[in-house]
């Protein structure tokens, strides 16, 4: 038991530690931002302390450094407040104690386990049961046999694979792939993690999917929104308060950056970073960054007193929202976000979030927040929200009613498991439906196929935080890895539906398919 939990507990840690190379994007817009900031503050004569309308506050995490990648012991982690690594998904939030027991809602399906179909979870890592390796689960309306245990990969009864899509690897994937089977996506975190989803010949490899996305299967949109008292709850600092602690001097708006461990270039980039945007440290009781995070009250106080929070997600999907975005919320601080482009859709009113993209520059944004700073009027209205009834979108209200999910929610399911759940019975239907036209193939239609596709991921193209691609120097480090990422990745998905498509055995087989890809393309031009 304990060395599953250890085995569970490092799998975050490097999924944390792996999945956050550098924030996207983020930094060229700051820099803009702040520069033009100070410009406009040195050419009205401002003082000094009143210039950092802006007030940044840049916290490194640098807790990750002292972590070796892959072996953390079980008494460091005891030592370490779980929530302080920041996580990259609600799953890691997730008890995992709650995870073990949950078999599914039960059902009438009497079937002995030997009959029922399997599900392989192929990310054996983040197998939603413990402990052993597998399990019956009795979903609504049938029931299947779970298992990490690869060995079934072959097997006539194993209808489908689940994976995860943060460790997808096309030269990993399961080959051959067999006609009877399907495969499920499981992808709650930042698209950047793998760009691989984002493109149509990637994602169409998929049947099922679970994503951020509102089209997916099984959507995790709100998976960072634990309920809807969440936003109403704690009223926000009030205004008068908050103007007599901006007289004493602080800032308006709060950035807080956290930073995990990053396989390459960690020290450059949080050098730099640390350089232009540091300046003010935190108090010292809230440096500990063990304790000095998540929910904790110090904690919240201390950003609650801000009237703006700066929100940028690290990567830039539609649907794709994190905490950074709920949590100013709830605090009553207002988000000044970019990230989904189409965030407004899951607002609590049409009137609780400045949106970074809707302004043409940093210095239009930047005059908005100071006339809303010296509003009160018009600075209130963004926290209305916060009053009883004042929740008005219908989507968000719908979808927080109707999800059958949890977020750290005792009495319902969490998303593993009814993702495996929602797997069960849409493979069960299918088994059924085949049985029944194999019987009687003149009165029957076989089912339909059913597969994902780009509406599903889809994340565009990542682009630069601040200006245009073709301003950035040659050299910019940005721009040596996220489009060159995102282009390698859709050869690794065309090389993989290669394979597929050759019936190959061998994934990794994946470089030779991709390089003839390449050759068969560059003799086509000539
Ligand atoms: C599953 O997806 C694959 C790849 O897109 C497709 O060929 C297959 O027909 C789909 N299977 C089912 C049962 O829909
Ligand atoms: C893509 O998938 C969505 C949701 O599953 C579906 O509604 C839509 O028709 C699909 N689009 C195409 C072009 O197949
Ligand atoms: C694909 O390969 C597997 C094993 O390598 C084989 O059993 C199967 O018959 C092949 N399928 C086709 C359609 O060629």
């Amino acid at each position: 038991m304990h060395f599953v939990i250890t085995s569970l507990y490092n799998q975050l840690i490097q999924r944390v530690a792996v999945c956050v190379p550098f924030e996207e994007s983020t930094k060229t817009f700051l820099d803009a931002f702040a520069a033009v900031l100070k410009m406009a503050g040195r050419g009205r004569m401002v003082p000094c302390a009143c210039l950092g309308l802006f007030g940044v506050l840049c916290w490194v995490w640098v807790s990750f450094a002292s972590f070796p990648d892959d072996q953390l012991p079980l008494e460091a982690l005891d030592a370490v407040d779980r929530a302080a690594f920041q996580p990259q998904s609600a799953l890691s939030e997730m008890e995992f104690s709650s995870i073990s027991s949950y078999r599914g809602p039960g059902n009438r399906d009497r079937r002995i386990n030997k009959e029922l179909p399997i599900l392989l979870w192929w990310s054996g890592g983040l197998f939603p049961h413990f402990p052993g390796d597998s399990e019956r689960i009795d979903c609504a309306t049938s029931s299947c046999l779970v298992t990490s245990n690869r060995k079934v990969q072959m097997y006539k009864r194993t209808a489908s694979i689940i994976f995860y899509g943060t460790d997808f690897r096309a030269y990993e994937a399961p080959l051959p792939r067999l006609r009877h089977q399907t495969w499920a996506l499981f992808h709650e975190e930042s698209p950047m993690n793998n760009y691989f989803l984002s493109h149509g010949p990637g994602i169409r490899l998929f049947n099922y999917t679970a994503t951020f996305r509102r089209e997916s299967d099984y959507p995790l949109t709100l998976q960072w929104l634990p309920s809807l008292d969440y936003l109403l709850q704690p009223v926000a600092v009030p205004l008068g308060e908050k103007n007599r602690l901006r007289r004493e001097g602080l800032a308006p708006v709060l950035y807080m950056q956290s930073h995990c461990d990053v396989p390459s270039d960690r020290n450059r980039y949080v050098d730099s970073y640390g350089k232009c945007l540091n300046n003010k440290p935190l108090p010292e009781n809230l440096e500990n960054t063990a304790t000095a995070t998540g929910e904790e009250s110090s904690f919240m106080n201390f950003v609650a007193r801000y009237k703006f929070h700066l929100a940028l997600e690290n990567g830039l999907c539609p649907d794709y929202m994190t905490e950074k975005l709920w949590r100013p919320l709830h605090q009553g601080c207002v988000p000044v976000y970019r990230g989904s482009s189409s965030v407004a859709d899951w607002m609590p009113n049409d009137h609780s979030v400045i949106i970074i993209d809707h302004f043409p520059s940093p210095k239009s944004l930047a005059e908005f927040l100071k006339r809303l700073d010296e509003n009160d009027d018009e600075y209130a209205r963004y926290l209305e929200f916060k009053k009883p009834s004042r929740i008005t979108n219908t989507r968000l209200l719908e979808a927080l009613e109707t999800r059958e999910w949890g977020v750290n929610d005792m009495s319902k399911p969490n998303y593993l498991n009814g993702f495996e759940c929602y797997v069960c019975d849409q493979e069960n239907a299918r088994l059924a439906a085949e049985r029944t036209y194999r019987k009687a193939p003149n009165k029957n239609q076989p089912p339909k196929p059913k597969m994902a596709n780009n509406s599903h991921m889809g994340c565009p193209l990542p682009g630069p935080g601040y200006g245009h691609v073709t301003d950035l120097p040659t050299d910019d480090g940005w721009l040596q890895i996220w489009p060159q990422d995102y282009w390698q990745s859709l050869d690794q998905a065309e090389g993989l539906e290669s394979l597929i498509r050759h019936n190959e055995s061998d994934p990794s087989l994946l470089w030779k398919h991709i390089q003839n890809m390449a050759v068969s393309r560059a003799r086509g031009k000539h």
